[in-house]
Parts: structure tokens; sequence; C-alpha cells
């Protein structure tokens, strides 16, 4: 069940992709995405690494999880990443053999000649219908389409997955997958209904647990209830979804007062992760939370469906749930479908 154009473009098992998670997703995670069907996502700088040993580290990440799967295994390309070290790092991924590229927050188009050259297939994030068009013409072979519910860096428009999706699926003719809120079967077929042949998840396999983030960040998102993340940083030109704690409700109220300076101080004033070389102030806030697990000195990315996610599973076991729930809801409907309505049987 559920096979469709992006298990064959992909070659996978269940239309459900890993987002790429800046620091957080691993190598390990990446593999038992893949080995549970999905695709797993090495993302743009697992862990973290100055920018200049940053490719070398997604390269180690990539070799590690394609030593643990078989399977096809992705990378995750944010496009204002591409800095000095482009080219190094477009070779590496072909060095690397990388099944599929995921490219976010910029134009595919740099890309898609040389990766698809190399037999790569291409998948583009987009937060707005001309973007997926965009994305389109530049010869990507599925887009995903991400609403304003999603963990992380949000497009300005703040579409919502629910509006989103069927406006994109609407607008181009390659395969569109679904992300932003979807963390279980019922997330899974609703996107299916709106037209999209796929998911793809951040924050559940930001809680599972091959994924090396902090146990208390993870315990974190399954504490989280229905208000589980605020949005942060609108007054810096920029929307990040992050968890919910006594620091980010700090952030969201300088966002609130347009208090600009005061913010940029608290986002200063998170005491440095590591001896030596650090990561600039805002990944370090990220790195506090998501590695060291300090909940209290700084910010850490997460979706409103940290609230879904209940308890830290493996990913094979978020995917065969969300796949198992999913089939239920399939196999009622049909059934539903199928009932007669009560007055046809008592008329009959
Ligand atoms: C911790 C975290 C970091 C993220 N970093 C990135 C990133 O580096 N690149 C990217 O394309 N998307 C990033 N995202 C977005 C995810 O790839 C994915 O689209 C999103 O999490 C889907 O929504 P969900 O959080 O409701 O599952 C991030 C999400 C989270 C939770």
């Amino acid at each position: 069940m559920f096979r469709n154009r992006v298990t064959d473009v992909l070659g996978i098992q269940y239309p459900i992709l890993e987002g790429g998670m800046a620091i957080a997703g691993n190598g390990e995670l990446a593999a038992a995405v893949s080995n549970g069907g999905g695709l797993g996502v090495v993302s743009a700088n697992p862990g973290w690494s100055p920018m200049t040993e940053r490719i070398e580290n997604v390269r180690r990440h990539i070799r590690r999880a394609r030593e643990l799967t078989k399977k096809p295994v992705g990378a995750n390309v944010p496009l204002f990443f591409l800095d000095n070290f482009a080219d190094h790092q477009v070779s590496m991924l072909i060095e690397e053999k990388v099944d599929v590229v995921i490219t976010s927050g910029g134009s595919p188009k740099i890309l898609t000649g040389t990766l698809k050259r190399a037999g790569i297939k291409m998948i583009h994030v987009v937060s707005n219908v001309k973007q997926a068009i965009a994305a389109q013409a530049a010869g990507v072979d599925i887009v995903v389409c991400e609403g304003y519910e999603a963990g992380g860096i949000e497009g300005a428009d703040e579409l919502t997955t629910m509006v989103l999706t069927p406006l994109v699926v609407d607008a181009v003719d390659i395969p569109v997958v679904a992300a932003g809120g979807i963390a279980d079967g019922r997330g899974f077929m609703a996107a299916m209904a709106l037209g999209a042949e796929g998911v793809q998840m951040g924050t559940a396999f930001l809680a599972a647990s091959e994924c090396h983030v902090h146990q208390r960040f993870k315990e974190a998102i399954v504490k989280s209830e229905d208000a589980a993340t605020v949005m942060t940083q609108r007054i810096l030109g920029r929307l990040s979804r992050v968890l919910k704690t006594e620091f980010t409700k700090k952030m969201y109220d300088m966002d609130r007062r347009h208090a600009i300076d005061e913010l940029k101080e608290l986002i200063a004033s998170v005491p440095p992760s590591i001896i030596g070389s650090n990561p600039s102030p805002t990944i370090n806030g990220q790195y506090r939370v998501q590695m060291l697990g300090d909940l209290e000195n700084g910010d850490g990315a997460a979706g409103q469906s940290a609230a879904l996610v209940r308890r830290i599973k493996s990913a094979a076991e978020v995917i065969a749930d969300v796949i198992t729930e999913a089939e239920a809801i399939s196999r009622r409907w049909g059934e539903q479908a199928s009932a007669k309505p009560a007055n046809a049987r008592n008329a009959a």
C-alpha cells in the first residue's frame, strides 16, 4: 500500500522522508529511517563542525549511514550554506554517491544540472506556489511543500500545510510531498487527501532513539502539549519555530515588543558551547539545547507536531506506526464507502 511516484522515483518502500535538520540529522538516524522503509537524510552539519570542516563532517555521516544501510540515502543542502565551499560540497556529494539531495532555502537551479547529470535525484523544499513552479522548471524530481507548522526556519508567507499542499498540487505536475505538522497516520492520510504523494517529517524523527540530540531535548518534545512551540526572531527578519521554554518565551516576548537590541543581547548571552571554535550565536543557541540539553539557555527548533510525539521510539517504529495507522484509516474509509446508508437498508 502507498506505492506511488514518490516511492518509485526514490526507490523506497513508504513515501516518508526525513527532513534535513541542521545539526540534528546524523548518519545513524538517516540509516535507521532508510532501513525503516523511508528516505533517511543526512543534515547540513550534523553535530556541528566549523565551516571549514563542515563538508568532511557531512561526508563522515554519509559514510556512517552507508555502513548501516544498503537502502537509498539522501543529504540536505540548505542553499544559503552554499558559500565559498559550494564546489567542494557538490563534488563531495557526487563522490559519496548520495542517492538524493534535498535542497531548501534558495533556488535549486544552480545545482540541478550538475547533480542530475551525476544521477542524483533532486527534491526541493518550498513554502509558496511560485517557488514550487520555479523548482519544477529548474528540473527537480519532487517538491516538498512545508507549512508554517514545521520546526525550524519558516517561509515568510506563513502558509499552513493544509492550504499550501493542495495549491502546490494544482500548480505542478511533479510529485508533491507535504511537510509540517505531520507525525502520525492521521497526518499522513490528510496529506494524501490533499493530493500529496508523501510526507516529510522532522520533529517526529528528532525524538527518535537513533537521533543524536540530547535525551533532555527529546524528553521535552515528548512532554510537550498542544501549544508546544513558539515562533521567534521575526524582528530579525526570519521566522524560527522552536520548542516553548522559559528562554524562548522571552525571545517571543521581545519580538512582540519589537525589542531588537534586547533580543540580540539575549542571543549573544548564551554561554559558548565548545572550547576553541564556537558556532555563530544563532547556531550556538540551537547547539546548547539540542546537543547539550541545556534547555534553559538556548532555543531548540521543533515543530507544532511535537505535541503529537508521545514516546521516544526507533525511527523504524515511527514509520511503522504511521503506516499502520494510515492503513487502518484507509480500510475504514473503504468500508464506509461500501456500506449502504442506514435509510437505504431500512427501505430494502
Ligand atoms: C530541529 C530542526 C532543524 C531543521 N533544520 C532544517 C534544515 O537544516 N534544512 C531544512 O531544509 N529543513 C530543516 N528543518 C525542517 C525539516 O526538514 C522538516 O521539513 C520539518 O521539520 C517538517 O515539519 P515537522 O517539524 O512538523 O515534522 C528543520 C526542522 C527541525 C525540527
